[in-house]
C-alpha cells in the first residue's frame, strides 16, 4: 500500500490530479502512468536478468523490470516439440525462453517495431534466432489462417482507461486496452490459430484488469478457464498478475 501511495503521490505531481477527487480507478491509472513514465525515460539499451538469463531491453519497449510483479512471472507451460506463438512479445523474454526450452518453433508478434527489433536481438543473443520468426503487426494479422500452434500466449495490456487506442503511444499500448478490444480479439481470433487440443495462455490481473469481463468473454467464446498461478502481492507490489489457461 505504501508503494501505491508513493506512486500515486508522484503521479499527482505529474498530472495535477487532486487526491480527493481520485477514485480507485483513477488511482490505478495514475500509478500505471507513473510506471509508464519511468519506462518512457529509458533512453538507451540496458541489460536485465529474467529467469537467470541476461536480456537486452530497448527504449520505447515495455520493460519487465519496471512493472511490479512482471519479473516474478513464471515460465509458460509448453511441451517438447510444441509450436509456440506469443502475441505482444515486448523484449522477447518469454519467446526466447520457450525457444531455449521445449518449443520446436516460436513465432513472436508485436505491434511495436522497437519490440520486434528487441526480440530479434535477444533471440540472437541466446542463439535461438533460427527457431524463431519475429513479426510486426496487430495481434494475429501477420499470420495466415493455416498457421496453427499448440500454445498461444499473451501477456495482455490489462489496464483500462477511457480513450481511443490511437490516442495512446506505443508504450501506452503496452499497458492499456481502452475498450477491452484486445481481450475480445484474443478469445475470438485465438481459436482460429490453435491446433486441436491446443491452449491459450493469458497473463491478466485481478487487481488491475476487468476480471468479471474476462470470465464473461471466455464463456461467450466457449473457453474453459483454469487459473495456473498468481504472482505479486497487492500490498507490496500493488498489483497481482495471474496466468490463466483456456481450452475449448
Ligand atoms: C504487457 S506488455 C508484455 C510484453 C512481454 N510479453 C513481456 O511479458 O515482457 C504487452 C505487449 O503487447 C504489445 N501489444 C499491444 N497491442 C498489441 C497488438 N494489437 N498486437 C500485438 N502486440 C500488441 C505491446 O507493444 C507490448 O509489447
Amino acid at each position: 500500500m505504501k508503494k501505491l501511495f508513493q506512486l500515486v503521490a508522484f503521479s499527482l505531481i505529474l498530472s495535477s490530479v487532486s487526491l480527493e477527487a481520485a477514485t480507485e480507478k483513477t488511482d490505478k491509472i495514475a500509478a500505471a502512468d507513473v510506471l509508464l513514465e519511468q519506462n518512457r525515460r529509458i533512453e538507451s539499451n540496458y541489460q536485465f536478468t529474467f529467469h537467470g538469463k541476461t536480456f537486452v531491453g530497448y527504449p520505447n519497449v515495455y520493460s519487465p523490470i519496471i512493472f511490479p510483479g512482471a519479473n516474478k512471472q513464471t515460465d509458460i507451460p509448453i511441451r517438447t516439440g510444441d509450436h509456440f506463438l506469443e502475441i505482444g512479445c515486448g523484449t522477447g523474454i518469454f519467446s526466447v525462453l520457450a525457444a531455449l526450452e521445449e518449443a520446436e518453433i516460436v513465432f513472436a508478434i508485436d505491434i511495436n517495431p522497437d519490440a520486434v527489433a528487441n526480440t530479434i536481438e535477444n533471440a540472437h543473443l541466446h542463439g535461438v534466432a533460427d527457431k524463431m520468426q519475429v513479426l510486426q503487426g496487430d495481434m494475429f494479422d501477420p499470420l495466415e489462417e493455416t498457421q496453427l500452434f499448440d500454445v498461444i500466449f499473451f501477456n495482455i495490456p490489462f489496464c483500462h482507461r477511457d480513450c481511443k487506442i490511437d490516442e495512446l503511444t506505443m508504450l501506452g499500448q503496452s499497458l492499456y486496452d481502452p475498450e477491452h478490444e484486445l481481450l475480445h480479439r484474443y478469445f475470438k481470433e485465438g481459436k482460429i490459430h490453435l491446433k486441436e487440443g491446443g491452449k491459450l495462455i493469458l497473463g491478466y490481473s485481478t487487481t488491475h484488469g476487468n476480471i468479471e469481463l474476462m470470465y464473461e468473454l471466455a464463456k461467450k467464446y466457449n473457453w474453459q478457464v483454469t487459473l495456473l498461478n498468481k504472482v505479486g502481492d497487492e500490498v507490496t507490489d500493488f498489483i497481482t498478475i495471474e496466468l490463466y489457461e483456456f481450452r475449448q
